[in-house]
């Protein structure tokens, strides 16, 4: 049996506090919200239309990031820019926004990897934390939820390209898919 952690309700709180947040430091200044694909995809569109009600200047683009195969971290992070003209970052202040930060290695990856391409700023925003699971120093910027250290789908979240449809979040059951 799988248990729901988050239904499309708390979610939607979530991220609307997230958004109150953001808008809060970023008050009339332009703000390029940079998603990591694929998992960012219902957050970041929600995250940007809780956005659109607040005075920021907002863009969108994406990277795509890998590190898990399966429902482990490789250790190793692959990164690969939609955009070929990777200066689309450069004098930008950045929000990178993930799904969930477990060992951190993708976001520090992608963070280093945008100071390098001479963003102005680059902080991180997360949907979810982990409890436990962290390999690097640095803490997500902005975060919804701290969650146990569990296997979880759904918003997004996938198990092998499954699940990301659900509007909620739970943790995936030991005897599925
Ligand atoms: P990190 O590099 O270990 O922090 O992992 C971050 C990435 O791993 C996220 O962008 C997710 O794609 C994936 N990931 C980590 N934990 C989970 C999980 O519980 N369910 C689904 N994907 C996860
Ligand atoms: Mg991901």
């Amino acid at each position: 049996m799988s248990e729901v952690l988050y239904s499309a309700r708390e979610l939607e709180k979530v991220v609307a506090d997230l958004a109150a947040e953001i808008a809060a430091d970023f008050a009339g200044q332009p703000l390029l919200l940079l998603g990591l694909l694929k998992g960012c995809h219902p957050f970041l569109a929600d995250l940007s239309r809780h956005l659109s009600r607040y005075q920021v200047e907002l863009s969108v683009d994406y990277l795509q990031a890998k590190s898990y195969i399966g429902k482990a971290s490789s250790g190793r992070v692959t990164i690969s820019p939609l955009n070929p003209d990777d200066s689309f970052c450069r004098r930008r202040h950045v929000i990178v926004v993930d799904d969930i930060f477990d060992s951190g290695l993708t976001m520090k990856e992608v963070m280093a990897w945008l100071k390098e391409r001479g963003a102005a700023s680059v902080k991180s925003c997360v949907l979810l934390r982990k409890t436990g699971c962290s390999r690097v120093v640095m803490e997500p910027d902005y975060q919804g939820s701290v969650i146990p250290d569990a296997f979880v789908v759904g918003y997004g979240l996938d198990y092998n390209e499954q699940y990301r449809e659900l509007p909620y979040i739970k943790i995936l059951g030991k005897n599925e898919p």
